[in-house]
């Protein structure tokens, strides 16, 4: 080997983002010049053909790298994925949409190469000099609020905690990588809040620009996945945030039963094994529906086939689930006479967590 060896990896994750991806490859020439580096495209496998498109630029191009990942959704795992990718010292992480100032990447890298003891750089919108372009107020107004959130809950002393542009060292990433909760979109959150001791780190402005091309993937699953991730670094350790998710369904699931035998018992007339049985199945696909939407929104179950099987497992478990509910409820009551609300609440906790526990495993597929 004579070349200089490799100085830096940037990590782009993408979702729909073809057009955009060739012209931050270009900028990235352009910007790094001289210095050695590669680029991992870490792409969701976009529907709009990304990851062929940077097939593409690869061919003809050794620096350009993909990992297509199928079948798995998140911003956050994608970075995480990308940046291990690596053989590289430093890597940064960039958008794939051309919003995050590449001009940036050099004075960080020379920042990193200036200072040992320094463990990442950060790009912020709001140090002096940085800003967030042509941003309308209302984003302004969402961004400061979760700005604020994070701050407040999570003692990051950084002023744009919510940024997605920054240099680290690989080595301290690697590091911290069994740590991280890789959930949503605020992968430098759970970075700056995972590690043993607080990373040392400096802010460079840079100014967002406006998205030309393709769209936004920040949603309302996004922001929710986002308070997610905040409990998840509060309360994860004590009740991981899974179950919480599961159990809140399961009472709303408890909701949807009742009314359903008032509806069919009370107000059309069925008997109450009928109503019951009626209001047993609408609560249990509800919440199968619901746990497949959002507490397993990673791994979900998608065609009708697998959708099926899913429930059909789903109504196994909570079936054996409520008989363990009932079986441990009435032992206890029995055990201890008149303590009926106690044992109900013992029958309800082993239900949940028989239910959590086997659905997770069976349904959706985890050890
Ligand atoms: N692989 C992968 N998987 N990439 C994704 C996913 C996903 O599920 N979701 C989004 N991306 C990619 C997009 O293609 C884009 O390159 C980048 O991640 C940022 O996503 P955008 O959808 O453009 O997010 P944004 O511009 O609204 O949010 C940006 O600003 C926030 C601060 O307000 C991002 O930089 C965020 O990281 C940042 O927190
Ligand atoms: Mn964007």
């Amino acid at each position: 080997m004579t070349s200089a060896p490799l100085a830096l990896a940037v990590v782009i994750p993408t979702f729909n983002e073809r057009a955009n991806v060739p012209l931050l490859i270009g900028k990235l020439d352009h910007a790094l010049g001289a210095a050695r580096w590669e680029a991992i495209v870490v792409d969701d496998d976009s529907p709009d053909g990304t990851a062929d498109a940077v097939r593409d630029l690869a061919l003809v191009d050794s620096r350009v790298r993909i990992i297509q990942r199928i079948g798995r959704r998140g911003l956050s795992s994608a970075c995480i994925e990308g940046m291990c990718a690596t053989a590289a010292p430093l890597v940064a992480v960039i958008d794939g949409d051309l919003q995050h100032d590449e001009a940036l990447l050099p004075r960080m890298l020379l920042a990193l190469r200036d200072d040992a003891a320094l463990d990442l750089v950060i790009g912020s919108r709001f140090v002096a000099g940085g800003g967030t372009g042509d941003w309308d107020r209302d984003r302004v107004a969402k961004s400061a609020l979760a700005t604020r959130l994070a701050r407040r809950v999570l003692k990051a002393d950084l002023s744009d905690p919510m940024s997605g542009f920054f240099m680290i060292r690989t080595e301290i990433l690697r590091g911290i990588v069994p740590g991280l909760s890789a959930i949503g979109f605020k992968i430098l959150l759970d970075i700056m809040t995972s590690g043993p001791r607080p990373l040392r780190f400096v802010e460079l402005p840079y100014t967002f620009r406006m998205r030309i091309a393709g769209e936004s993937k920040l949603d309302h699953v996004v922001a929710m996945e986002y308070l997610i991730a905040l409990y998840d670094r509060m309360f994860g350790r004590i009740v991981p945030v899974r179950f919480a998710m599961f159990s809140a369904i399961g009472a709303l699931g408890a909701a949807v039963h009742l009314s359903v035998v008032w509806l069919f018992f009370r107000a059309i007339g069925v008997t109450f094994l009928g109503a019951t049985i009626v209001a047993t199945a609408a609560a249990m696909t509800f919440n199968f529906y619901l746990n497949n939407a959002l507490t397993y929104r990673d791994r979900r179950l998608k065609g009708w086939r697998a959708l099926l099987d899913g429930w059909a497992s789903f109504c196994l478990v909570c079936s054996v689930g409520a008989l363990a509910n009932i079986g441990i409820a009435a032992f206890l009551h029995d055990m201890r006479d008149g303590a009926w609300a106690a044992s109900a609440l013992a029958g309800v906790l082993v239900g949940a967590v028989w239910n959590y526990a086997l659905s997770s495993r069976f349904t959706w597929g985890r050890y």
